[in-house]
């Protein structure tokens, strides 16, 4: 009997893969998608445990989830709840003790066990628990992925973290660092391509530490996306998120070398206090990654970059925090993420004597943010007039409206002329002029029927460091 599915997703990006692939496993056991908690007969929360916010959602969204369960009960119906994620590694017995409701706790690292983990929650009273680091790969017991991604996939190679900042739980949520061998990867890129997807993401909680085996040898991320260049009908390639240490100089090369890969880096700086950076545990100084990026710039002049920062780490007073302010200025991020600190409950920072008050936090992370919202205008708004290749991700809000993300990943929404012509260019990459470049997306409509070129495609007319004016002729 057909049941239905459905995947809550928090957190980043590996979640959002990881949901597909449980989608995928339980996919043989009758379940499909449902559109919501009232659709499903079972509900995953996939759940984040970075910040203690992010980790709190999960208990209330249970309760909600609690709810719906007993009055499920009373008409005779059956609701499972599970909770997978990074908050079921770190907090399963927490789950259990404070949701003794919930049927299913599954770590990151189990979920080719989830078919049994439902067999055994049907005949269980109480949670069934598996936050085990199996010695078995998943990846190895996961079905293919399936054709759900659209055209733009994402493609985790690499899992896991050894670097151990003070501040993170992923190390402990994650596990040990660990590469897929690249003949897998390339599987699962081709599998990807043949379902429609144009571009692919690789991701990594280090994907630049990526060393996957090829036979009796290793290839590192700049070989591996090389190679992933070659597959037909791929576009577009990206990758995230990347430590600043492993940036080595093939993966700087590929920048300038291969036009599929995208002019866009997200490269965490965190801050740019040596002090703080030296608290963290980051491997780096603000020197080492400001060099980083002048060979960055040097092999890709238009690229964005992007970076996390944490304000208020133990240890950043008001200079420490004006140094983080100066290399922003001096970087000249496309885009970026600022978060407070958050004490996670067994890192070592969150033991630390001086932790930062949070009104001194919360004032840090206003002016970082406008800072960071300066640069993000100033990036954007030479793209104004220019013409740049869309590839279409998205529906719009309405039929005739269509979003997608230019090769530096600015959001993009254009109006079309009728509904026909939204459906015909979804999952296609199409030359758009841009009318309007606001803080956070542009605006634009389409600029030439036909298809669209090599160059168009790989992004090669916008350089917002060198910008060019957009063929008249075209804007019209
Ligand atoms: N591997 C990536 C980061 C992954 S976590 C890297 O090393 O850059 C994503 C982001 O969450 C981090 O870059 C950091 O800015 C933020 N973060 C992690 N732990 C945090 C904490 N305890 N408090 C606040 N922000 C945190
Ligand atoms: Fe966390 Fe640091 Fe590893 Fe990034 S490199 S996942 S911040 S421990
Ligand atoms: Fe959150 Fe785990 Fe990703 S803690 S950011 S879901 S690796």
């Amino acid at each position: 009997m057909a049941k239905k599915l459905f995947i809550k997703t928090y957190g980043c990006q590996m979640n959002v893969y990881d949901s597909a692939r449980m989608a995928d496993v339980l996919a043989p056991l009758g379940y499909a998608p449902a559109a919501d908690v009232e659709g499903a007969d079972m509900v995953v929360l996939n759940t984040c445990h970075i910040r203690e916010k992010a980790a709190e959602k999960v208990f209330s969204e249970l309760g909600r989830l609690n709810a719906v369960k007993r009055a499920r009960a009373e008409t005779g119906g059956r609701l499972t709840i599970a909770v997978a994620g990074c908050v079921a590694q770190a907090e399963g017995e927490e789950i259990r003790r404070r949701a003794p409701y919930v049927d299913i706790v599954v770590g990151p690292q189990a979920y080719h066990r989830l078919p049994e983990l439902v067999a055994r929650a049907t005949r269980a009273a109480g949670a069934v628990l598996d936050t085990d680091f199996p010695p078995e790969s998943k990846f190895d017991h996961l079905p293919a992925a399936t054709a759900a991604s659209g055209p733009s996939a994402f493609l985790t190679v690499q899992e896991g973290c050894d670097k151990f900042c003070a501040f993170c739980v992923v190390p402990y949520t994650r596990g040990a660092e660990y590469s897929r061998p690249v003949a897998a990867v390339l599987a699962e890129a081709r599998h990807l391509v043949g379902a429609g997807a144009r571009e692919i993401t690789l991701l990594g909680q280090n994907v630049n530490a990526y060393h996957g085996a090829h036979g009796k040898t290793e290839w590192g991320l700049a070989r591996l996306i090389a190679a992933l260049a070659e597959i037909d009908g791929l576009a577009r390639i990206r990758y995230t998120t990347s430590h600043p240490v492993d940036m080595d100089e093939a993966l700087i090369a590929a920048h300038a070398r291969v036009p599929a890969l995208m002019p866009y880096l997200h490269l965490p700086v965190q801050s740019g206090s040596d002090a703080v950076l030296r608290r963290m545990n980051r491997g780096y100084t603000a020197a080492d990654y400001r060099r980083v990026v002048e060979r960055l710039y040097a092999a890709r002049p238009d690229l964005a970059l992007s970076s996390d920062f944490i304000v208020g780490h133990p240890g950043e007073d008001a200079a420490g925090f004006a140094q983080t302010c100066d290399l922003v200025r001096d970087v000249g991020y496309a885009q970026a993420y600022s978060f407070k600190y958050s004490p996670r409950p067994g890192t070592p920072a969150a033991a630390w004597p001086d932790q930062v008050d949070d009104a001194a936090k919360a004032e840090r992370l206003a002016i970082l943010q406008d800072l960071v919202e300066d640069g993000q205008r100033r990036f954007n708004a030479p793209f104004a007039g220019r013409i740049v290749p869309v590839l279409f991700d998205r529906v719009g809000r309405r039929p005739s409206q269509l979003a997608g993300r230019t090769p530096h990943l600015q959001a993009i929404h254009v109006d079309l002329d009728d509904d026909g012509a939204a459906a015909r260019l979804f999952g296609t990459i199409a030359p758009v002029a841009v009318t309007a470049a606001h803080v956070n997306s542009l605006a634009g409509r389409i600029a030439a029927a036909g298809s669209v070129t090599d160059d168009v495609a790989n992004g090669i007319d916008a350089a917002h460091r060198a910008p060019r004016a957009a063929p008249e002729a075209v804007l019209r």
